[in-house]
């Protein structure tokens, strides 16, 4: 495996490549785990060369986010990424990425910026496309993996690939959880253990709604349900619950299978903001 930290060393090899053999990449922001893994594993099954890139990227941090916090631990992300079979790994330094400190050439979303995380975090997804985009001018992979737990921004970056006409397939992976549910994260090792517990309240809402979806008579009785189950949970502050048409995002007026409902939700444990989405059908 081959670890690459500049451009041109990458561009170089990258050169080398036949174009019978295709590329499959995993963008990263490093502090690997099994989530980040089954990525992987797809990638390496599926292409003749797998790069995974792991890049905290400044850009989709928000003045009072966890930039500097980030875990950080390439060492060890190597070393799995070594047994997995990955060929190439680009870790570069943000001055690499951005040598001017702010750049001209901005992004920006007509709409999906207002709803889910994008009303939450402003700004992140533009930080999301932009570093996005310019991996993808980089390393100019064939394909490119993405998780469903992110599900909003696997949907924002398939129609930046669609938009930009960027030749990658843009392919989605599903949610790796814990035992009990809990979505993985790199953000997961912030918990206490008292946070850790009551972090199951995203799946176990998600998971508790799906059950009795037929005890629901609109979206209104869901969301009162999730604000009342939310009361036995002292620890978590409730970001954001939506339901929303599982292809556009668009809000679903009803609970029917034809309306192909996704609930969305993000929450504060403690400090830790974490997501989750699960398909109602
Ligand atoms: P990061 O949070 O490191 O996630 C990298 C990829 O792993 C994303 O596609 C994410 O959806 C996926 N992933 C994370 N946890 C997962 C889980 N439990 N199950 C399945 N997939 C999971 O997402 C980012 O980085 C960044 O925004 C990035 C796309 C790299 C751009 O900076």
């Amino acid at each position: 495996m081959k670890i690459f930290h500049d451009i041109s060393s990458f561009r170089e090899e990258r050169k080398q490549l036949l174009p019978t053999q295709k590329l499959g990449l995993v963008p990263t922001m490093g502090a690997l785990h099994a989530g980040h893994a089954s990525l992987v594993k797809q990638a390496v099954a599926e292409n003749e060369v797998t790069a995974v890139s792991i890049f905290v990227n400044p850009t989709q941090f928000g003045p009072n986010e966890d930039l500097s916090k980030y875990p950080r631990s390439l060492e060890q992300d190597c070393a799995l990424l070594e047994s997995l079979g990955v060929d190439w790994v680009f870790a570069p330094a943000p001055r690499e990425i951005y040598p001017e400190k702010e750049s001209e050439i901005i992004f920006s979303l007509r709409s999906m910026d207002r709803k889910l995380c994008g009303r939450s975090r402003p700004g992140h997804f533009n930080g999301v496309i932009q570093v996005v985009s310019i991996l993808f001018n980089i390393i100019q992979p064939d394909r490119a993996y993405f998780g469903l737990k992110d599900y909003q921004q696997f949907q924002i970056i398939r129609q930046m690939v669609n938009d930009l006409h960027f030749p990658v397939q843009a392919v989605p992976c599903p949610i790796i959880r814990e035992e009990d549910g809990l979505a993985l994260s790199s953000r997961n090792v912030y918990l206490s253990s008292q946070e850790r517990i009551q972090s199951l309240f995203l799946i176990h809402t998600l998971k508790a709604i799906k059950q009795k979806l037929e005890d629901f008579q609109t979206v209104t009785d869901v969301k009162d349900f999730v604000h009342h189950t939310l009361a036995q949970y002292p620890l978590v502050k409730l970001d954001y619950f939506e339901l929303l048409n599982d292809k556009n995002l668009a809000e679903v007026d009803s609970l029917t299978a034809s309306s192909s409902p996704r609930a969305f939700i993000a929450a504060f444990v403690g400090k830790t903001r974490l997501i989750d989405n699960l398909a109602l059908y």
